[in-house]
């Protein structure tokens, strides 16, 4: 079971102005052609009550982080709301297997969700796009990053650039970051 982490941000690192603001206000049609291609290929997305809210969308399968479930419900047959606390990886995979088997997972974001699977030592890659532009203020990728080139700040994290390309005239940046060995709070300790 592998995740991948799929986010689109400012050059200054922010990856909304704030709370659903979605990334089809503001990023290229070359990131939503990767951004969709991701979506496709992966088996579940996971994301936060906010993501999901910014972008209903009831025939895609999604693991959709909310406090408000206490156990695990299915709110349509391919979307599972839960809280993660006290769960790992491998039981949110048992919980969907028998709809669709997760090999392959895609984690959407916001920032707690990001949070989340880098303090498990879940985050296998990154695929990065990073859009000309600034917001100055806004959602981070993950909780208490400073404002400011979003590779250094994922390079802190413990991820590692291994591919770039441009993905238009503009400047738009398509960056692949692996996990390093001291990647996540749990692996790191
Ligand atoms: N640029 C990008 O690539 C990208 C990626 C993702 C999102 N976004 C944008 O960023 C914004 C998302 O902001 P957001 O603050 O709304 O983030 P969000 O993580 O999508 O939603 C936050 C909500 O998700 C739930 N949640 C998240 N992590 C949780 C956890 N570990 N445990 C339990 N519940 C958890 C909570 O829901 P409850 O309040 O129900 O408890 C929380 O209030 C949106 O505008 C979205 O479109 C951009």
């Amino acid at each position: 079971m592998r995740f991948r982490l799929l986010v689109v941000s400012t050059e200054d690192g922010f990856i909304a102005r704030e709370p659903g603001h979605p990334p089809a206000d503001w990023a290229s049609p070359e990131e939503q052609v990767v951004f969709l291609g991701a979506v496709a290929a992966a088996d579940w997305a996971v994301m936060g009550r906010g993501t999901h809210e910014a972008a209903p969308r009831p025939d895609r399968r999604r693991v959709i982080f909310t406090h408000g479930a206490k156990a695990p419900e299915w709110r349509a047959p391919t979307q599972v709301w839960l809280d993660p606390e006290g769960l790992t990886v491998e039981d949110i995979a048992r919980l969907v297997a028998s709809r669709r088997p997760l090999r392959d997972g895609l984690i959407l974001g916001g920032a707690a969700v990001h949070d989340w699977f880098h303090r498990q030592g879940r985050v296998d890659e990154i695929t990065l796009t990073v859009e000309p532009i600034a917001f100055g203020a806004g959602v981070p990728i993950f909780s208490g990053q400073a404002p400011g080139d979003p590779v250094a700040a994922l390079r802190a994290k413990g991820y590692e650039p291994v591919a770039e390309r441009r993905l238009n005239a503009a400047g738009t940046r398509l960056i692949t970051l692996a996990a390093t060995s001291t990647n996540g709070d749990i692996q790191g300790i």
